[in-house]
């Protein structure tokens, strides 16, 4: 059988038309698999920066856990507001904190935040704490879980599953 398609141009097409099914699944099945491969969420982005104050030492004199967690509750939250377009939205779950290293008296610190899932009603945040010029990690936090709530605070679809550039 002579396969030279520029001197059977018509040899080509019968080709095309007998494989077009396996190409037409093969496409669907591409197309279906890229549906189903989670969508890739854009790296930790570090928001705040903190001045640790003389305020925020515990009795060893370095930064106290207690501070820290009021901050990254609070940077969690706002970051959330921004990814969801939405502010009724309270705390569910942290999952285990790491206190990776201290933190003394004047340095710079700062905060970061990545998306890890969107759920029905809830999204999901980890966080990390880190020296702002050796950028040496304090803390680290895997899973933040916050809820959307409607008005008589039980859990509502909040309707987003990507993550926005905020
Ligand atoms: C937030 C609150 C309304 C949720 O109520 P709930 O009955 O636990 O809600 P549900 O069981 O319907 O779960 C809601 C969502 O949270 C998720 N969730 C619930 N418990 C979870 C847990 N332990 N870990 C991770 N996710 C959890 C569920 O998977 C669900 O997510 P989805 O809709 O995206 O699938 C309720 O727990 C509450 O009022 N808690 C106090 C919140 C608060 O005051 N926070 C301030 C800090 S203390």
């Amino acid at each position: 059988m002579n396969r030279n398609f520029r001197n059977q141009p018509s040899d080509f097409f019968k080709i095309c038309y007998t494989y077009k099914p396996c190409l037409d699944a093969l496409q669907i099945s591409t197309i279906y698999i890229l549906n189903k491969v989670p969508k890739q969420f854009p790296e930790m982005r570090f928001f705040s920066r903190k001045l640790i104050k003389p305020e925020d030492l515990n009795a060893h004199g370095t930064l106290f856990g207690g501070s820290v967690l009021a901050w990254i509750d609070e940077e969690a939250a706002i970051y959330v507001i921004c990814q969801l377009g939405k502010g009724n939205i309270a705390t569910k779950f942290m999952s285990e904190i790491d206190f990776v290293s201290s933190a003394k008296l004047g340095d710079i610190i700062e905060i970061g935040m990545q998306t890890v899932a969107f759920g029905k009603t809830s999204i999901t945040v980890r966080c990390e704490v880190r020296h702002k010029f050796t950028q040496k990690p304090i803390i680290r936090i895997d899973k933040i879980v916050f809820v959307h709530l409607d008005d008589e605070s039980k859990p509502t679809p909040h309707g987003i599953s990507e993550p926005a550039n905020e």
